[in-house]
């Protein structure tokens, strides 16, 4: 049966790097709250005039060149993101203009922090329907331009950034043991949309918004979400947290990340945690993460990947592959 690999990945943050301490001035926070909350010690923020295409685009030839292949071997791009450079038309088309793709397509996918965990499914179904070989899948997001810098309970958590990883078909005997996607999981809520949305848009306000957050409603519904689709991953396959070699979840909260771990048993020392670094880059966070654990040499060929995320309508999913 034909299987989706991740044949190459890759990443790109902003230069311009944000501390907790940057922060002190701006509203009434402090470096200590934020470690203690939620594990983020900075971000990166986007320079002006630098766009969610140009991030995207770069992590997207990291991407290319990890996987060893040109942009005439891709014959689908999926760009994630909620922060797309206009309402329209798709900033996939964007990047793929960019790259010089000229043949097969582009579009976006909007699931907010969910992003890549749904359009990594939605690379795999056209992957293992035959319709697409290879498929470029980005995260990319600039989150700096939603937030309301005068909000304490939601500014201090976001940062800008891209991943991007390069999905191509392989054959598969049908078993836990190939390489590939094994299983995926897509689920969501609407009942949940005003617990963390955009408070604009073109439809209603036309204007661009705000994120709005209820930031503990979210945390309290995270774990079990998220546990709920990484055991249906179990459920599918078979297999089980003790099989699990890189645990690689949406990166939004240590807090999230640690009780989500212990709750599945799945040992510290198999969790990638990077919020550290970049912050909720929201679609990007996932690959951005992936990224940083490929290039530490971390990953090897036939390691169980499980990916998750949880985030605004509510959306959650989960992918479990081996590498
Ligand atoms: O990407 C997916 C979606 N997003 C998430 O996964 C985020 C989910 N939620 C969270 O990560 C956490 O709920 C937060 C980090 C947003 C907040 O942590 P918390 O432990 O749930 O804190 P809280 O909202 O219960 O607030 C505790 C206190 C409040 O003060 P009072 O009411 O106790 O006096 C807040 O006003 O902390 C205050 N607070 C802050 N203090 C200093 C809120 N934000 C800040 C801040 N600095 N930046």
């Amino acid at each position: 049966m034909i299987r989706s690999a991740i044949i190459g990945c890759g990443s790109y943050s902003p230069e311009r790097v944000m501390t907790n301490a940057d922060f002190e001035g701006l509203v009434d926070t402090s470096d200590e709250w934020i470690v203690q909350r939620t594990g983020i010690r900075q971000r990166h923020i986007a320079s002006e005039g630098e766009t969610t295409a140009d991030l995207g685009e770069k992590a997207a030839r990291a991407a290319l060149a990890d996987a060893g292949i040109g942009i005439d071997q891709v014959d689908l791009i999926i760009l994630a993101t909620s922060t797309p450079n206009n309402t329209f038309p798709a900033t996939a088309v964007e990047i793929q203009h960019r790259l010089g793709m000229t043949h097969g397509a582009a579009f976006d996918s909007q699931a907010v922090c969910s992003g890549f965990i749904f359009a990594l499914t939605t690379a795999d179904q056209y992957i293992r329907t035959g319709y697409a070989k290879t498929v470029l899948v980005i995260g990319a997001e600039t989150f700096s331009r939603l937030l309301d810098w005068t909000d304490r309970t939601t500014c201090v958590l976001f940062g800008d950034g891209a991943g991007a990883v390069v999905v191509s078909a392989v054959e598969g005997e049908g078993t836990s043991a190939d390489r590939g996607i094994l299983t995926a999981h897509l689920r969501s809520d609407g009942a949940h949309r005003d617990k963390l949305y955009v408070d604009g848009g073109p439809s209603t306000t036309g204007t661009i918004g705000h994120l709005r957050m209820e930031g503990r409603e979210v945390f309290r519904h995270a774990v079990g979400m998220i546990t709920d689709v990484i055991e249906a991953a179990y459920a599918a396959t078979g297999l089980g947290s003790d099989d699990i070699d890189w645990f690689i979840p949406h990166q939004a909260n240590r807090r999230i990340i640690e009780a989500s771990a212990k709750k599945l048993g799945i040992p510290a020392e198999k969790t990638v945690i990077t919020v550290d670094r970049h912050g909720n880059t929201s679609a990007a966070s996932i690959p951005l993460a992936l990224a940083h654990t490929v290039r530490e040499g971390k990953i090897r060929r036939g390691d169980l990947l499980l990916l998750e995320a949880m985030g605004g309508g509510f959306t959650w999913g989960s992918v479990l592959l081996r590498w």
